[in-house]
């Protein structure tokens, strides 16, 4: 006699979203997997060890957020974020984020990549909530570093960033052609900060001169020319080599703009936008007292009418993903890296010392989603599937394919609710969101992650254990190659 399969778990009556179309499918899984995606009813009188009830809601991929900083020291900060793995990806899955790439710095004493990556693991490795990997950090692009680029490849890292700006971590134009030529002769994915270094300590000189030391005039000292002219110097440095960049964090259209036009050359150039540059405005940095700088981020949140290009970028694929840039520190606490300014290093209230970046790994989903302006497919793929297939984890995930995908699933309610944003809503390790007080319409309801429930906002919250987050091995990706993969770039043919 035949024993009938037994599922670990349907999601029925959802309004789901797959990559070609919307509709109204169940979903069965078996084995952390998608085993089936079928029209609502198909799944009648198979057997199940547990349902959920979707009723109507969405449901989609869990998301991807490929920029996020965990326990990373930071220089300017005097500190470490003020979240690690635990923390920070116990946040994600509260926002329906089952997966997070995050950075493992290189050190200033230490120029190895792989010994940054083996003291990140050890800082992740067991203290996951949602599954996670790393992009190589490179701030100093020695012979070193260059050399372990096939190592990175082997150990699941193919994905590097690296900045343009900030003094003790930014790349200069000839570090940035090597880690440009290595990275296309190792099919490495590059993650550009492009803010022109030069001109921001320059601003910032020129309006500490002026005795300007409020949180706002950090948007000044990153004034749009910085962003623009280095976007346009690494796209240029990219076409040279002929190698695939990823502009992360564009705030500007006149950016977005730049990038459109290199992709209309057939260029390979990819871009990131994140939720500071679509919910904030350069007024948040001029709040009174020193609270401001809980918004300060470069780039900077600029003005309010610049959001609709920016919205307009991930409509039409000028920018690939969105993605939080969670970067937190507290406000106001003794343990270093907060952005209260009051510490014995740092002359009190000059906004060149406040730590860069905001926390908003959890908001990141449902604020995009509460906005309503992008439709429900272009929705996941910016917030899942383009990540996962820019940085080589498609289609284990950021999609729901039967057999192939993980059963990373992000289930929403049926029905609009506003409520107002609160940080006490929330599971970060920081006392405050930049985004307290707005008016959301939607928020997860269940996150699950390889067919387990880990957050459940109904009954009991985050449900999800620490360490059942698996590190993920990143292969090549399948957005972003050169033009001409077959050639070698050599210099002899210039
Ligand atoms: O202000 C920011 N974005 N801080 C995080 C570090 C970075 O540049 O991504
Ligand atoms: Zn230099
Ligand atoms: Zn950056
Ligand atoms: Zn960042």
């Amino acid at each position: 006699m035949l024993v009938a399969m037994e599922f670990d778990l349907f999601i029925l009556n959802g309004v789901v979203v797959l990559e070609n179309e919307v509709g109204e499918f169940d979903i069965a899984i078996k084995d952390e997997k998608i085993a089936k995606v079928v029209p609502r009813g198909g799944l009648e009188g198979m057997v199940t060890k547990k349902t959920i009830d979707a009723q109507n809601g969405c449901v989609m991929p869990g998301g991807i957020d490929s920029h996020v900083h965990l326990n990373e020291p930071f220089i300017m900060a005097g500190g470490r974020c003020a979240d690690d793995y635990e923390s920070g990806t116990r946040s994600a899955i509260a926002g329906g984020t089952t997966t997070i790439i995050s950075f493992a710095p290189q050190s200033k004493n230490e120029p190895s990549l792989l010994a940054a990556l083996k003291e990140t693991h050890e800082l992740a490795d067991s203290n996951c909530y949602s599954d996670y990997s790393f992009h190589a950090l490179c701030t100093s692009a020695g012979p070193l570093a260059i050399s372990e680029f096939p190592a990175l490849r082997a150990a699941g890292i193919s994905s590097l960033k690296f900045f343009m700006a900030f003094e003790d971590l930014q790349l200069h134009d000839d570090e940035i052609l090597d880690v440009l030529l290595a990275a296309r002769r190792n099919q490495m994915t590059l993650l550009v900060h492009a803010e022109n270094g030069q001109v921001i300590s320059w601003m910032t000189k020129q309006l500490e001169k002026e005795g300007l030391f409020d949180p706002k005039w950090h948007i000044s000292s990153h004034p749009p020319v910085a962003e623009t002219e280095a976007a346009s110097r690494a796209i240029a440095l990219a076409g040279f080599i002929d190698v695939p960049i990823l502009i992360v964090h564009v705030s500007q259209p006149a950016v977005a703009e730049t990038i459109r036009a290199a992709k209309k050359l057939g260029l390979p150039i990819f871009a990131e936008t994140c939720p500071q540059y679509l919910f904030l405005t350069r007024d948040d940095l001029d709040k009174p007292g020193f609270e401001g700088a809980k918004c300060v981020c470069s780039p900077p949140p600029r003005n309010a009418s610049d959001h609709e290009g920016i919205w307009r970028g991930l409509e039409d694929g000028t920018l690939t993903v969105f993605s939080s840039d969670h970067c937190p520190f507290v406000y106001e606490d003794e343990n270093g890296g907060k952005k209260s300014s009051i510490s014995k290093e740092y002359p009190n209230g000059r906004f060149q010392y406040i730590p860069n970046g905001c926390p908003g790994v959890e908001t990141r989903l449902a604020l995009a989603f509460s906005a309503k302006r992008l439709k429900l497919q272009k929705f996941v793929e910016v917030s899942a599937t383009y990540a996962a297939k820019m940085y080589g984890l498609y289609p284990q995930k950021g999609a729901l394919i039967p057999g192939k995908s993980d059963a990373d699933v992000t289930i929403w309610y049926p029905e609009d609710e506003s409520f107002t944003l609160s940080n006490k809503m929330l599971h970060h390790n920081v006392d405050y969101t930049p985004y307290e007080g707005q008016t959301l319409n939607q928020w997860p309801r269940y996150t699950i992650l390889r067919g387990k429930v880990v957050w459940d906002r109904d009954a009991g919250g985050v449900v999800g254990n620490k360490g059942y987050g698996k590190f993920l091995e990143r292969g090549v990706s399948s957005l972003a190659a050169p033009l001409r993969p077959e050639h070698d770039w050599n210099a002899r043919d210039f």
